[in-house]
């Protein structure tokens, strides 16, 4: 009898675990366009695209970690403690000053108070000293299942394109998700880099569950 129900159970947990198979390869885990709104207006076509920051600027960890990382708060005011407001704005405000025979008012963006919000800075940028600096509470685009495990290193150093998987980021005024981060794709690109390589060179990326599975 025990035997029996146990024998029954792995026969269910067979039967679930494959069907879960069959379900992760057949729907493509569909979180494609996902496109959450964050807490700054923060922008990739301007910062990436016209202004051409390069990705590794602000996502240095895809080269070295699992994580390509969310820069923090201080890798933007490299820039943002000159840069308070837009040029148009500034180069506007500087036009109606002259008109009006005033000197012009420093402008800052709304968008880019917010930033100073959470650094806890005061108008002249001076630390508040009843408020402490927060990070900014981006919300998360893309997310794996805590039992799949995936490394940006093995592919950024192969030389795949962070838009092969994330889509044209440049572009995008706020960040989508593209990709439908299944297991086919996953499992279709590396059968695809076993049989033509990837960026001209021959490569291998492993096909075994443990590669992607603890
Ligand atoms: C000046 C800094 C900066 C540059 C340059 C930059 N990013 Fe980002 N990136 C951010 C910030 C901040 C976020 C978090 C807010 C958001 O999602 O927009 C982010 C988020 C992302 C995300 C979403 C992460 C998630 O939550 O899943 C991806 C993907 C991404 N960036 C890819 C890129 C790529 C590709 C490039 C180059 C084409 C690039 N980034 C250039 C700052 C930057
Ligand atoms: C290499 C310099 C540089 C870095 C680094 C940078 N920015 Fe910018 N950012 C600019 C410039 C220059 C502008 C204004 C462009 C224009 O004239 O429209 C701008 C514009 C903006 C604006 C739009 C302002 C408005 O209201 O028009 C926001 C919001 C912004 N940045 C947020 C960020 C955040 C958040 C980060 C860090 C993740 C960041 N920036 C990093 C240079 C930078
Ligand atoms: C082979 C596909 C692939 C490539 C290439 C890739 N990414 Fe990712 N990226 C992912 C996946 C999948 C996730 C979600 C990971 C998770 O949930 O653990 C992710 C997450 C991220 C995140 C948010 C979480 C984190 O890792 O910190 C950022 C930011 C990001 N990628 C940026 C980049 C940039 C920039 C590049 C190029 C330098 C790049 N990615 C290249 C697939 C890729
Ligand atoms: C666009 C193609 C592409 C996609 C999509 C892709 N991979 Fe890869 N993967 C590669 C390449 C290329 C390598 C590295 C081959 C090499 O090092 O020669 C690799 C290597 C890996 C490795 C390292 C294997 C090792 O031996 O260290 C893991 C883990 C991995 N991928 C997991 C994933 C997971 C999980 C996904 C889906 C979320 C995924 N990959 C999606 C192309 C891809
Ligand atoms: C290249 C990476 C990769 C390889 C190799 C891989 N998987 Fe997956 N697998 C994934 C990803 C990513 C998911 C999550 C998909 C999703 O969330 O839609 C997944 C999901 C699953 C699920 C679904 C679990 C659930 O609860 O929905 C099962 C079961 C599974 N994989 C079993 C396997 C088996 C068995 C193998 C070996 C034949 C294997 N995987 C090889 C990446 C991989």
């Amino acid at each position: 009898m025990r035997s029996r129900t146990l024998t029954i159970l792995m026969g269910f947990t067979v039967a679930a675990s494959l069907a879960a198979l069959a379900a992760a390869w057949r729907l493509p885990g569909d979180n494609r366009g996902y496109e959450p709104v964050q807490p700054i207006n923060y922008s990739h076509r301007l910062h990436a695209g016209e202004m051409q920051i390069s990705c590794m600027y602000c996502h240095s960890g895809a080269e070295q970690s699992r994580y390509a990382g969310i820069p923090s708060t201080s890798v933007c005011m490299n820039c943002h403690q000159e840069v308070r407001a837009s040029f148009e704005l500034v180069q506007q405000e500087a036009q109606d000053a002259e008109a009006e025979d005033r000197t012009a008012e420093r402008i800052v963006s709304s968008e880019l108070q917010k930033l100073y919000d959470t650094l806890a800075l005061d108008d002249q940028l001076r630390p508040l000293e009843d408020k402490a600096p927060m990070p900014v509470p981006w919300v998360r685009v893309h997310t794996l299942p805590d039992f799949v495990r995936f490394d940006h290193r093995p592919h950024v150093l192969s030389g795949v394109s962070c838009q092969s998987c994330h889509g044209p980021v440049e572009t995008m005024e706020r960040v989508r998700q593209e990709a439908p981060l299944s297991m086919g794709w996953c499992v279709n690109c590396h059968r695809d880099v076993n049989e033509h390589g990837v960026a001209g060179k021959t490569a291998y990326a492993s096909l075994d569950c443990t590669t992607c599975h603890y």
